[in-house]
């Protein structure tokens, strides 16, 4: 792996005197570096010691990270407690609701930026602090290439609020409210009185959304305090973990416990196993696939697919469940969770507490009763989240979020009704002379990593008004993009290759007849290769390009979902193998 190869072998930290190479003489490089940190206040003695990176993401546009100035007080005391010298610096910050087209366009942007900026200035180690959907697999993909200590230190959730003595939390609740709304179930003061209460402080969406999920992955991956996954975001618990983190931090730079010795092949597994187990956001699997590429590892979708047999659903929390993430927290969080999944874990994994998750779990005692974490023997969902399906649709895979989707429809045939792209679906889905049925196929091409740049979260297609009126609540959909980790329904996503570049997808024609599988894990498009040949020739695909800028360096380089949709220039050039590890 490049990143290895450049990098030196693990050493004592360095502080300040990292990197000299600017001026090609390292004495004077020293020199000027003194004066300009002297010129901020510091004193020659305060450099002397481990240098501790700390990417700083708060951000006006970002209310997910809005206890950053609180998180970073107790962080730094943490850091300067244990010995260290806290370094804090901007990167980009990303907010689901701020950033368009969608911030899944900028996250491989956020990636360089930490990857760079870590990479670049003198530390010893990196604590990454994120939380929102996109911030935490950015800066893991990032610290990954940097190949530096790294610790994770999340945000933490939003509190519920409560409207009309319903407790309510962005954004399952949303959704859910929206609905009534529009259907005319409550009127304009009632949904501006929930528009006050669903997101009752800073912090991360409270629900299972993809925030949620990268909080479980980081502390399953072992890259987290113990129990750094669940604290609320305005808790004191939340500080506390803040402090710990410093702590750690500083002992990761002085043992130059680089993030390659975490991010292993049975760290990855545990992780996949925990996604499976919390009814994750499916959107998880394509940022495990990337963080996985930027160390040379291959995320095998057999190999999830296996473990999804064999994992079942256990925490009950909304999408999936009735809880929210204030309620896990208060079950014990992770411990609990982790506890429960043992028999299925690496427990010789090794975290970034010097200890492995065997040791850390021991560490914390036995648990205690508790609703929201269901032991394996009696599961929320016999099998985990999430299957793969496959076939001549999707020679690269699919994803169907099982324990969300109608059973019903999970072996079904039906006709195809096709919509070409996103505006083809917003001016078409509602026409009431919209030739559909409920046992209709509905297709939405060119929403993937190319065809609607980033890859939206427009997966979850809404149910044709003609059918909703007439009480239809789910359909069979199929496509190319992602949908958001606080959805359900009976929804195949991530098809891949996409249509934009020329997958199979692009060839579906309304009236085409569509098989989904979920026991033979199929999704087949039933139509001769030979006419499929003739379509391909009769209108060849171009996939989209741009003239400049970060659009063409997206086009350009961004690879398929399977692949993380990470850019080709980012991934690890040399193959380490395959995660989770072949048995
Ligand atoms: Fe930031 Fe949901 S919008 S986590
Ligand atoms: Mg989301």
């Amino acid at each position: 792996m490049s990143d290895r190869s450049t990098t030196p072998p693990p050493s004592p930290p360095t502080g300040m005197r990292k990197g000299l190479t600017s001026y090609g003489d390292e004495g004077f490089s020293l020199f000027l570096r003194k004066a300009f940190i002297k010129g901020a206040g510091y004193t020659d003695a305060t450099l002397d010691r481990p240098v501790i990176g700390i990417t700083a993401t708060g951000s006006a546009y970002n209310p997910c990270h809005g206890n950053m100035p609180q998180l970073l007080e107790a962080l730094k005391r943490g850091i300067q407690l244990a010995g260290g010298l806290p370094m804090e610096f901007p990167t980009v910050s990303l907010h689901e609701s701020f950033a368009a087209p969608t911030s899944m366009y900028l996250r491989n942007l956020m990636a360089i930026d930490t990857e760079e900026l870590v990479r670049a200035q003198p530390m010893d180690a990196v604590v990454l602090v994120g939380g929102c959907d996109k911030t935490v697999p950015a800066q893991l993909m990032g610290a990954a290439s940097a190949g530096l200590p790294a610790v994770q230190l999340i945000t933490g959730s939003m509190l519920t609020g409560s409207h009309r003595g319903q407790r309510v939390g962005a954004c399952t609740d949303c959704r859910r409210y929206w609905a009534r709304f529009r259907a005319q179930e409550i009127d304009q003061a009632e949904i501006a009185d929930v528009n006050d209460q669903l997101v009752a402080s800073v912090g991360t969406c409270s629900v299972m959304g993809t925030a949620s999920t990268m909080a479980c992955i980081a502390e399953a991956l072992g890259l987290t305090v113990p129990g750094g996954a669940s604290p609320p975001a305005v808790t004191a618990d939340r500080m506390r973990v803040a402090e710990e983190t410093g702590r750690i931090a500083v002992q990761v730079a002085r043992q130059q416990l680089t993030i390659d010795r975490i991010l292993t092949p049975q760290a990855f597994e545990n992780a996949l196993r925990v996604l499976l187990a919390i009814g994750g956001s499916t959107n998880a699997i394509v940022h495990m696939a990337a963080i996985a590429g930027r160390l040379g590892y291959e995320l095998d979708l057999n190999g999830l697919d296996r473990l999804g047999r064999e994992t079942p659903v256990l925490l009950d929390l909304k999408p999936s469940g009735d809880h929210y993430m204030e309620d896990f927290h208060a079950a014990g969080g992770m411990a609990t969770l982790l506890r429960a999944l043992k028999p299925l874990l690496h427990l010789d994994a090794l975290t970034v507490t010097g200890r492995t998750l065997g040791e850390e779990l021991e560490a914390q005692g036995p648990g205690f009763a508790q609703t929201v974490v269901r032991p394996l023997a009696d599961p929320i969902h016999p099998q985990g989240s999430v299957a793969v399906l496959w076939g001549n649709l999707a020679p690269g895979g699919a994803i169907v979020k099982q324990s969300a989707a109608d059973p019903r429809l999970m072996e079904h045939e039906g006709r195809a009704v096709v919509f070409e792209d996103a505006a083809d679906l917003a001016a078409r889905i509602d026409d009431p002379a919209l030739d559909v049925a409920a046992d209709d196929v509905l297709v939405l091409k060119r929403i993937g990593p190319k065809g609607h740049p980033g890859m939206p979260e427009a997966g979850y297609l809404p149910i044709p008004s003609k059918l909703a009126r007439q009480g239809v609540k789910d359909m069979l959909r199929i496509s190319d993009g992602r949908m958001s980790g606080t959805a359900f329904g009976s929804i195949v996503l991530h098809v891949t290759p996409e249509a934009a570049v020329g997958g199979p997808l692009a060839w579906v024609r309304s009236g085409d007849r569509i098989r989904v599988s979920l026991a033979r894990r199929e999704l087949s498009l039933l139509v001769d290769e030979a006419e499929l040949a003739a379509r391909r020739a009769a209108a060849p695909v171009t996939p989209p390009t741009a003239e400049r800028g970060y659009r063409k360096l997206f086009l350009d380089s961004v690879l398929q979902a399977d692949r993380g949709a990470d850019f080709d220039f980012l991934v690890a050039p040399q193959s380490r193998g395959k995660v989770p590890p072949p048995r």
